[in-house]
């Protein structure tokens, strides 16, 4: 397929590159109801979307970046697969830093493998920093079924033709668009294998019409997982698989931890000011020690002293299992939904948390409550039994 492919969109109406030139970017964007393969082709290859403008860093990524400092390139116009991110998302400074870096620079030799527990905010990353730079997404949910016709395309019916249809990747690639591959190392080797070839930026041959796909300077791969592509060592990821070391020498690691209390805190004061500072504040440490428990193991053998041990502050209990930003922010969500100053606070946290845990954790995870919380627990917000000494 190339530009000056044509095809009918109305039985009068003959689109081509050069028609779909002089379009509006709404008229032109409008073409892709038509779900004509062609039609698709000319919209996505037109000139339009490659065009950049130079912005500074600090405008666009304000507060968290300074103003003045950095010059970057972005695409002057919005895409429409450019996705809307949460607006409420506060980016970790070191994985901001990095995914800048790596983003903006002017050759990329390796793709970006972002890694960490699951609900660190790994995606909502991507799609937060993609969104302010205008970049257009396409974001894959890998699955060990997924075949490799998905990121490479296939022959479709359309109107009694059988035309090829670009896959994910082989779009992203060609029309210069960020691939993420959402929870990569779920996929089959299978499937892994033939994205070799895009995530080092090398021309890609399609098996199915042979065409050579030459990447565009604006393709950036990306892929997320909750391990590093070394297989799951911790027993809570046993879908993850470890990835084929040709695979993963083509990525930059980013490790995404959990963001900190400050961040997590910020984060609930935004979206839930109903919820009292107090209550916010257990809630954050509740999440930062539950994290404790869950890595006192590792923490422990990591210790090169009793001193350093001891400075570590663990807590008593161990636990199995990931108290995410994700749960945080679902329990303040609920808590908002079953009413802040209605129902106590257990059960919006046995909603999204306590009445899923296992057998072996649940009574560490209400130990670590219990310290925290106390009485309140099983109170609503605001509650107070009288004294003034809030922890
Ligand atoms: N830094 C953050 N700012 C705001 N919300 C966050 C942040 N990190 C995580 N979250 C919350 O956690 C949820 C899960 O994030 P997500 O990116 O899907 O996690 P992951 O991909 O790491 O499993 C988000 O929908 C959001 O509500
Ligand atoms: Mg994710």
């Amino acid at each position: 397929m190339t530009n000056t492919a044509t095809a009918t969109a109305q039985p009068t109406q003959v689109i081509t590159a050069e028609t779909a030139r002089q379009m509006s970017n709404e008229q032109l964007v409008k073409l892709l109801d038509l779900k004509n393969p062609m039609i698709e082709d000319i919209v996505y290859g037109d000139p339009r979307w490659s065009e950049m403008e130079e912005v500074d860093a600090g405008e666009i990524f304000e507060p968290h970046v300074p103003k003045g400092m950095l010059k970057i390139a972005r695409p002057k116009h919005r895409h429409p697969n450019c996705i809307d991110s949460n607006p409420t998302y506060i980016p970790q400074r070191e994985v901001l830093r990095s995914v800048l870096a790596w983003w903006c620079a002017s050759s990329r030799k390796l793709s970006m493998f972002m890694f960490g527990e699951t609900g660190t905010g790994k995606t909502e990353m991507l799609l937060w920093f993609a969104d302010r730079m205008n970049w257009p997404v396409s974001l894959t949910a890998v699955n060990e079924s997924m075949r490799p016709e998905k990121s490479q395309g296939s022959y479709v019916l359309f109107n009694g033709k059988t035309p090829f249809r670009y896959g994910s990747v082989a779009k992203a690639m060609k029309y210069g668009w960020c691939q993420i591959m959402d929870e990569c190392d779920k996929g089959s080797g299978d499937f892994l294998s033939k994205l070799h070839t895009p995530a080092e930026y090398k021309p890609w041959q399609l098996d199915d019409t042979g065409e050579i796909i030459k990447p565009h300077a604006n393709f950036r791969f990306c892929a997320t997982a909750n391990t590093n592509g070394g297989g799951d060592t911790t027993g809570r990821y046993h879908t993850s698989q470890r990835l084929d070391e040709a695979f993963r020498r083509r990525f930059a690691f980013v490790k995404c931890d959990y963001p900190s209390a400050a961040i997590e805190d910020a984060l609930i004061a935004t979206s839930y000011p109903e919820i009292s500072k107090l209550t916010r504040r257990k809630m954050v440490k509740l999440a930062t020690e539950m994290r404790m428990a869950l890595r006192a193991p590792q923490l422990e053998a990591q210790a090169t002293s009793p001193e350093a041990l001891n400075n570590l502050q663990l807590p008593d209990e161990r636990l199995s299992c990931a108290f995410s930003t994700r749960v945080l922010v679902a329990w303040a969500d609920y808590m908002k939904v079953f009413g802040v100053k209605t129902v106590p606070l257990k059960e919006s946290f046995d909603f999204v948390f306590g009445n899923s845990l296992d057998e072996e954790d649940e009574p560490a995870v209400y130990s670590i409550v219990q310290r925290i919380f106390g009485e309140s627990f099983n109170h609503v917000d605001g509650w107070s039994d009288g004294s003034t000494s809030g922890k």
